[in-house]
């Protein structure tokens, strides 16, 4: 079973791999923002501004700091808020490698972090006849380093892209 808060703790060490970039640190956007347990424990104390995605209002009511923006509604919905932002954390249950591809697209940045969260390993164990690895989904999506490692407690992959003259 995999919850919201599972493996915070190895989220939050992915996240620390921040502080080897040189990044934007005035404002950052949490998509998949759910009731802010990354934006509490992390974000809302690293970046001066946080924007939050979350589709469900009542947990996205829980949020309630005075650095952090928040927005009701599908993330796609509100992919141009992330143009001009280098921090942005995905993290989801499903797959998010589409919308991290739709982020990219739009993006105006020199440099971008994308941290997330993406249920692939989960789909893999289903199909073991699956003809793609969740390297090969990275790599396709052409990032300058990235890292991602299985959840402790679960069936997703926990990472980081990053991007260096977009
Ligand atoms: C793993 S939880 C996020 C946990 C959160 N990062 C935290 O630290 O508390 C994933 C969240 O994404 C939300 N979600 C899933 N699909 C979404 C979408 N298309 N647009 C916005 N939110 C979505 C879910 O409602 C859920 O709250």
């Amino acid at each position: 079973m995999y919850y919201d808060n599972s493996d915070i703790r190895q989220k939050i060490m992915i996240r620390n791999n921040l502080f080897s970039y040189h990044l934007n640190k005035d404002i950052c956007i949490e998509y998949f923002a759910g009731e802010g347990v990354l934006t509490k424990m992390f974000w809302a104390n690293v970046c001066k501004n946080v924007i939050c995605v979350e589709k469900e209002q009542s947990k996205i009511n829980k949020i309630n700091l005075q650095n952090v923006t928040k927005y009701i509604g599908n993330n796609i919905d509100f992919i141009e808020l992330s143009e001009n932002i280098e921090i942005i954390d995905c993290d989801a249950y499903g797959l998010v490698t589409d919308f991290i591809r739709k982020i990219l697209e739009v993006s105006k940045t020199k440099q971008k972090i994308i941290f997330f969260t993406d249920g692939f390993f989960k789909v893999q164990k289903k199909l073991k006849h699956l003809k793609y690895n969740f390297e090969d989904i990275v790599k396709s999506l052409y990032p300058d380093k990235y890292f991602y490692e299985k959840a402790l407690g679960g069936n997703v992959y926990y990472g980081y892209l990053y991007y260096n003259n977009l």
